[in-house]
């Protein structure tokens, strides 16, 4: 072959293998597409921020591409909401491995400021969220929307909503329940028009993947993780109910390996949650609110919990190796209430940490077993530890009841409150009037109140969210509730206001 005719072979074959692209595969619809809202291409899934400190917070997106690919996404933030003179900003990539969704611990931001972000990616902007950094050792007054129990299928998130119309808020607690792991129609209200998806169960990577995205295309969630920055724990359902380490009431063997489900729920957590990503994927952690409030958030199901007992009379109900915490987290969260400095001890508990005489209710059970009343050993160490090293100012926060309560809890021997525990009811998940007559409900409420003399407020029908505001001074909670789930509603009333006074576990 002479040089040119190489030449010109060669430079065709280059052409031909040039022209080869590889084929681009579309990516799947896992049957959340049809709520896409196409302004928002491809920030369809919103933004949202957590886990905030003195310098730094988790910035988080989905960039949901057409085609299976990597994906760059530029993000900025910036002290002004017209994004303008970003004080960092970078890029970051994503794909497939983390289901497209972007996690960014901004560091190095100026203390108790409040910030915007936002994302580029693939010719897209997404909406600009608003986010806000602690204070690092100063007193000033800290405001927090506590929720919990969000179940899609139970209704529209109008409390949500009311939070995100809120401008005064520094982070919103979720104790839990941020998802729900049933079937359509499993446990919800089947009258309206949102069903679960995936229409099944959710088990593996990808169904977890997907019911975190089918909620967090909902307009309101959207809003209210855009306003404010979330502190999130998990509770049962983001694995499944009444989940414990080894185990779940609504884990079957048919649905295979318990461990497997068990981590990959934990992995669409870490990716769909702005929560800050650590090697063991444990979650109990402490947010500081400058000297006024020590968050303790707690894990009550994954960390430590053990095997559960069915009655009050079973052998091992009292066992002091069944516990809810664990040994390593209890001795974690002793450190922390003794070393902390701050005016308020704010626990984020899941279940109601607080003593609850249930009988004669219809639950066949004197106490719930699935609360703390199930783990009263762990419970007597705790509330031992709290009188013996008089530490004061303790605000227990619960979740898991989709109701509300405000207990003065009383130290082991009854002669003294070791700590106020307020309950926040669900955003959206059924309490009592949604399966009993009324009449039936405004009974409980006055039987429980007469068998729990430290219960000194409960509320089983309406629906809604705390808020906290914690001064130097004092704690005032504020239970609003919204007047209806099955539509969009824009009315709430305050239910009930109480005041703890600084130095005092009194319910005023
Ligand atoms: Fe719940």
């Amino acid at each position: 072959m002479n040089a040119k005719l190489f030449f010109f072979l060669s430079t065709l074959l280059l052409l031909i293998a040039c022209a080869e692209q590889k084929p681009l595969i579309p990516l799947p619809d896992d049957g959340t597409t049809v709520f896409y809202d196409q302004g928002k291409k491809p920030f369809y899934h919103g933004v949202a921020s957590g886990d905030p400190l003195a310098t730094s917070v988790i910035i988080w997106t989905r960039v949901t591409p057409d085609n299976i690919s990597e994906v760059a996404v530029k993000w900025a933030i910036s002290s002004n909401s017209a994004m303008e003179n970003p004080v960092k900003s970078g890029t970051i990539t994503t794909n497939t491995a983390r289901d497209y969704t972007v996690k960014i611990d901004v560091k190095g931001l100026a203390e108790n400021t409040t910030y915007y972000y936002q994302f580029e990616a693939l010719n897209g902007q997404s909406a600009i969220g608003r986010t806000k950094t602690t204070a690092a050792d100063d007193k000033s007054a800290v405001k927090l929307a506590v929720v919990s129990c969000s179940n899609y299928e139970a209704g529209y998130y109008n409390a949500f909503a009311r939070i995100a119309e809120k401008d005064d808020l520094n982070a919103v607690v979720h104790l839990g329940d941020y998802i729900y792991e049933y079937q359509p129609g499993g446990y919800g209200d089947s009258t309206l028009s949102r069903k679960h998806l995936p229409a099944k169960e959710i088990i593996s990577l990808s169904d977890y993947r997907t019911r975190y995205a089918q909620y967090r295309l909902d307009k309101d969630f959207q809003k209210v993780h855009q306003m404010h920055p979330f502190i999130t724990i998990w509770d049962d359902h983001e694995v499944a109910n009444n989940v414990y380490k080894e185990g779940a009431q609504n884990h079957q063997p048919e649905d295979g390996d318990f461990m497997t489900r068990k981590e990959a729920a934990k992995q669409a957590y870490f990716e769909w949650l702005p929560v800050r990503d650590n090697a063991t994927k444990d979650i109990y952690r402490t947010v500081k609110f400058g000297n006024t409030v020590d968050l303790i958030m707690l894990d009550e199901r994954l960390a430590g919990r053990t095997y559960p007992v069915d009655s009050v009379s079973q052998s091992e109900f009292e066992a002091a190796d069944r516990t809810m915490l664990g040994a390593e987290q209890l001795t974690w969260f002793k450190n922390e209430l003794k070393t902390s400095d701050a005016t308020w001890k704010v626990i984020g508990n899941q279940v109601i940490f607080s003593p609850c005489d249930i009988s004669g209710l219809g639950f066949g059970s004197p106490v719930n077993l699935d609360a703390w009343d199930g783990y009263p050993y762990e419970r007597s160490q705790i509330s031992q530890f709290l009188a013996n090293e008089k530490i004061e100012n303790v605000i227990i926060t619960a979740g898991d009841t989709h109701s509300s309560w405000a207990f003065e809890v009383p130290s082991e021997d009854g002669k003294s409150n070791i700590a106020i525990e307020i309950g926040t009811p669900s955003i959206t998940s059924a309490n009592s009037d949604e399966y009993t007559p009324l009449e039936k409900v405004l009974q409980a409420e006055k039987v429980l109140g007469v068998k729990n003399p430290h219960l000194k407020y409960t509320d089983l029908k309406n629906h809604g969210y705390v808020i906290l505001s914690l001064t130097e001074a004092e704690t005032i909670a504020e239970w609003y509730y919204v007047d209806k789930l099955n539509a969009p509603s824009d009315k709430e009333v305050l239910g009930k206001k109480y005041v703890v006074k600084n130095g005092e576990a009194i319910l005023q």
